[in-house]
């Protein structure tokens, strides 16, 4: 049997970010692959470029200041996969939530203590168009549940 490709191979991404004080060579020629079913992952120390290749991979990367210079992210084990880095915002946009995602660093900060926590869950996720009308309805239940609690 032929084995599968890998279902995310990223090879020799390098990323940058441009700053007053010159630029950041954050991420340099990074290359691995992960199997479906596989958990892999990365570990470094503070600064080391980890956030860097998540946010690369799934095109979160704020730009500027940040600049992909190089590499591919190739996602999919079949001969139908995609260059992530080549994708249309619009394209990218139907795969991040529906078929890759990420759960950000430090979710205690990036939640707002003051809106509903159905707003802020629903609030990526609606950015998506394949799941909006289901989270649309989780987003209400979110919001009557913490209605509830708040009552009582
Ligand atoms: N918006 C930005 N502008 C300029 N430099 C940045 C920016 N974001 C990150 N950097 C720099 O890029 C490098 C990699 O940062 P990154 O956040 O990817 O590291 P990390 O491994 O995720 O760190 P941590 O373990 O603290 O989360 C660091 O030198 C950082 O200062
Ligand atoms: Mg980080």
């Amino acid at each position: 049997m032929t084995p599968l490709a890998p279902l995310l191979s990223v090879r020799g991404l390098t990323a940058i970010y441009r700053g007053q004080r010159g630029v950041v060579r954050a991420v340099e020629d990074v290359s691995f692959s992960v199997g479906l079913g596989e958990i892999f992952g990365i570990v470094g120390e503070s600064g080391s470029g980890k956030s860097t290749v998540a946010r690369a991979i799934l095109r979160l990367l704020p730009a500027p200041p940040a600049e992909i210079t190089e590499g591919e992210v190739r996602f999919g084990d079949t001969v139908d996969s995609v260059d992530l880095l080549k994708l249309s915002a619009a394209e990218m946009r139907r795969i991040r939530g529906a078929q890759i995602g990420m759960v950000f660093q430090d979710p205690q900060k990036a939640l707002n203590p003051v809106l509903p926590i159905g707003a802020q869950i629903g609030e990526g996720l609606r950015a998506g168009a394949t799941f909006a009308s289901s989270i649309g309805r989780s987003a209400a239940a979110f919001k009557s549940s913490s209605r509830t609690r708040t009552r009582r």
